[in-house]
């Protein structure tokens, strides 16, 4: 495990508890809701139908999104670093079982071929690195398979004031060259352009059939950050659900 694995493990495990705490009621409100504002996937219809399915969530956390696709039928893999993490997935799991796997994104302790859907929300593809985690992804997938995940936009991550602890509507940091995201103690998130992540994807051998910005209400609000003015999301882009396929 290199240092920044590491580090993010370190990470996690500290921050699960009190994470849990402030965000597990609104991430697990209702079956399948998507990123920051809590969308429903009913209204943005990038996941598909599961039942059935071998299904893999990269970065699974406490399991909300895992829980409510055993619960439709798919047979579910839930993989995290976090041994905390997975702890609370384990706490929460309901009566349809899934399994759940310590292991990296980056180094997919999996077979080839043995996934027919690989997805997640804010998971291993915003804290590992794309260039290894997406060639690890497409090795897994069945051909016809599909990779779909959120991921925070390079807008909302640009216009972040650290001092402020906001979004604001003016530039902070440069679009190109962000690749990393300091997170505290060694611990690391990724942030690819538009271009990058075509390419990381289009690299992997993947097709990408979609990228859905999820524009939420004007008076829905952000779960995770504050932001200035409230409704930032509503006039920009503040994630990115990539929706894509192996040939
Ligand atoms: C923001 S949570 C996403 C889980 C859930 N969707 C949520 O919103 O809470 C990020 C998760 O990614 C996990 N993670 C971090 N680095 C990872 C890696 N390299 N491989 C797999 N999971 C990782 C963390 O332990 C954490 O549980």
């Amino acid at each position: 495990m290199d240092d920044s694995t590491s580090a993010n493990r370190r990470f996690w495990n500290q921050l699960s508890g009190a994470y849990q705490d402030r965000h597990d009621a609104r991430i697990g409100a209702a079956p399948r809701l998507w990123g920051m504002y809590a969308i429903p996937d009913d209204e943005l219809n990038a996941l598909g139908d599961v039942a059935g399915k071998r299904v893999l969530e990269l970065g699974c956390g406490a399991g909300q999104w895992a829980r409510s696709l055993a619960a439709e039928g798919a047979s579910v893999v839930g993989l995290d670093l976090s041994e905390a993490q997975l702890a609370a997935a384990a706490g929460a799991m309901g009566t349809d079982r899934y399994s759940l796997v310590q292991g990296a994104a980056e180094r997919l302790p999996f077979a080839d071929g043995g996934f027919d859907l690989v997805f997640c929300d804010h998971g291993g593809l915003s804290w590992a690195p794309p260039d290894q985690a997406v060639p690890e992804v497409a090795r897994v997938l069945r051909s016809g398979g599909r990779l779909v995940f959120n991921v925070t936009s390079p807008w909302f991550e640009a216009c972040y004031d650290e001092e402020a602890e906001r979004v604001t509507t003016t530039f902070q940091r440069d679009y190109f060259g962000m690749n990393t995201i300091a997170e505290g103690d060694g611990a690391i998130s990724y942030q690819l352009t538009y271009g990058d992540w075509i390419r990381v994807l289009r690299g992997a051998g993947l097709v990408i059939d979609d990228l859905i910005e999820p524009r939420p209400g004007a008076g829905s609000l952000n779960g995770f950050n504050k932001t200035d003015p409230p409704d930032w999301a509503h006039h920009w882009p503040s994630e990115m659900i990539w929706v894509t396929h192996k040939p």
